[in-house]
């Protein structure tokens, strides 16, 4: 199975943070402030479910989905305080009758081919209503910046090999929030850039 995050689950949030320092946590705490109370949000690919313990109690309907089946074994022993729905699948498997007033996928699309990113892109944009907000974190590719190229070629190494990850490279996804016309309203940066969390608004 291509992107399987089950052998180094149980390790995942150790290596982030001895990386990463607080820098992943705090990128995605910043997006997190932008959800309204009482809203829907779909998050996929949320890893161990630590970011399920920064949500304040406020009444939002979470819809959690995760291929790993380790990684959702460990978020569902993390606090909720809110309604929280687990789905173990891929998302492109995911099917959803209800469109969300906030999906959030952090770090998930530096897992795919360029293809199926633009595929999964697609899916997720038919799944949040219109004038609803897309949180998303990840890298960021600065071909100026050798440290950030050195790092994002050992990850990709280390996550071909653990987690057989089916990506290579990161993807253009500035190029395809902007294809999809959203606009960008909040946006900042982490770890001297190498991580981006962005605020992009659907408008069509
Ligand atoms: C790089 S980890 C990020 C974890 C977490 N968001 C964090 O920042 O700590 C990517 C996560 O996406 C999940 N994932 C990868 N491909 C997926 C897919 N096709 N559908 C759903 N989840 C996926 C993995 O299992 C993993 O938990």
């Amino acid at each position: 199975m291509k992107n399987n995050y089950d052998t180094i689950a149980r390790y995942y949030d150790f290596l982030s943070r001895t990386i990463f320092q607080r820098s992943i946590i705090n990128a995605q705490v910043y997006l997190l402030s932008h959800i309204k109370p009482n809203t829907t949000v779909l998050i996929v690919g949320g890893g161990t479910g630590w970011i399920l313990e920064k949500f304040q109690p406020s009444g939002l309907e979470i819809t959690y989905v995760e291929i790993s089946e380790s990684m959702l074994t460990l978020s569902k022993k993390r606090v909720q305080y809110n309604n929280v729905q687990f789905v173990h699948q891929s998302i492109e498997e995911f099917t959803s009758s209800r469109q969300y007033d906030i999906i959030l996928t952090p770090f998930l699309f530096d897992n795919f081919s360029a293809t199926n990113a633009a595929v999964i892109f697609e899916k997720l944009h038919t799944c949040l209503k219109t004038g609803g907000d897309w949180l998303f974190a990840d890298f960021v590719d600065d071909p100026k910046q050798l440290w950030q190229q050195i790092m994002l070629k050992t990850m990709y190494i280390f996550f071909k090999v653990f987690a057989r990850i089916e990506a290579g490279k990161l993807n253009d996804m500035d190029g395809l929030f902007s294809r999809y016309q959203y606009q960008k309203i909040d946006e900042r940066f982490y770890y001297g850039r190498f991580i981006c969390a962005a605020v992009y608004r659907k408008e069509l």
